[in-house]
């Protein structure tokens, strides 16, 4: 089976060829045009200018996916229709259902945080169910337990940011650019973690997360302390690292599950791969980990969440609409 996935949910506009045959996929291609310079100058992402993006790039984009494959080679579509910015999942919706409408393509919507739970197994390993899943994005930072493919049970979820959220609001404020995760991670390897003790929400007996908090306290430490841009990120790093790493223990401790997925753009931190890594051995859990560029939004994901959908018999019909805010 041929699955052409797209994603256009944030400020990537992505498309992907899978081929996928009996549970298992691989990846032909997956594209990824950035939106990261038009945006830098407004320390964050405008949703006008990205959907006005998406409309200029999906062509070319889903163009270069297919390499010498035609869309009449194509089996199925698989489309991210939610949650994200509004505008910017119509351009990808619009397409996939001009694309599917005329040519009798099956085609299906694909949750964006089910696309991300998957990217651990995108030309990788088949997953062993149960496992809990830790997804830290932009816009999301929540715990699953995952008892089958499109089996989904929320354990917890952030109460306020989402950690990618932290990292780039963090960011702006200490006047270093955008996006913020890559930015502290990479000045957070020469600072000190210890030079300000920040508070870490641990919310006892829950499984949620919250990080406006931490946010509040690096700014009121930076206006106080003066210090080191290094130091500051490497604080605010360990605080953050510290927090998902517990509570992601305490959900393989509570539901006795000895296997761990981490995806999400914050799941390319090197901290927290490092931290979760070292937590799985320690524990004798298995660590499911996407390589580092799968972490952030692509198109692969979705191809590979649309494709079991496909597999287990499930459509979409012409009447989907994209939803800013779609639950898992
Ligand atoms: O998954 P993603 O591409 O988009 C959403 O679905 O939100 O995640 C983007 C987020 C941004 O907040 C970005 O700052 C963060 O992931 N991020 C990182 C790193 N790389 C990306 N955060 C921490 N460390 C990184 N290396
Ligand atoms: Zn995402």
């Amino acid at each position: 089976m041929l699955v052409l996935g797209i994603d256009t949910s944030c400020d990537d506009t992505s498309a992907a060829l899978i081929r996928a045959e009996n549970g298992n996929a691989e990846t032909l291609s997956n594209v990824v045009s950035s939106q990261t310079e038009i945006h830098t100058k407004y320390g964050g992402i405008v949703p006008e200018l990205a959907s006005r993006r998406h409309i200029e790039m999906i062509w070319p984009v889903v163009t270069e996916a297919l390499g010498e494959h035609s869309l009449e080679d194509l089996d199925a579509v698989a489309v991210c229709y939610g949650p994200g910015l509004i505008g910017s999942l119509l351009v990808g919706c619009a397409f996939a259902k001009a694309v599917c409408y005329p040519k009798g393509i099956p085609f299906i919507g694909v949750n964006h945080l089910e696309g991300h739970l998957l990217s651990a197994f995108i030309d990788g390993q088949e997953p062993e169910f149960p496992f809990i899943s830790l997804i830290v994005s932009g816009g999301h930072t929540c715990l699953y337990k995952v008892d089958g493919y499109m089996r989904y049970e929320e354990l917890g979820r952030t109460r306020d940011d989402a950690a990618g959220e932290a990292y780039d609001k963090v960011s702006k404020l200490l006047g270093l650019g955008y996006p913020g995760g890559p930015i502290i991670d990479r000045l957070a390897r020469d600072g000190d973690p210890k030079a300000v003790d920040l508070p870490r929400a641990y919310l006892p007996n829950s499984l949620d997360f919250s990080f406006s908090g931490l946010k509040t306290a690096v700014r009121l430490a930076h206006e106080k302390n003066g210090l080191s841009n290094e130091d500051m990120a490497a604080s605010f790093q360990a605080s953050v690292v510290d927090v998902l790493v517990r509570k992601t223990e305490w959900a393989i401790k509570e539901h006795h599950i000895r296997r761990v997925s981490l995806s999400g753009g914050v799941a390319a931190n090197s901290a927290l791969r490092e931290r979760m890594s070292a937590m799985a051995d320690e524990r004798d859990v298995t660590l499911y980990l996407p390589p580092v560029n799968l972490c952030t939004d692509n198109a692969a994901m979705i191809a590979l969440a649309g494709y079991h959908r496909i597999a287990a018999g499930e459509r979409s019909g012409l009447d989907l609409n994209p939803r800013a805010y779609l639950p898992l």
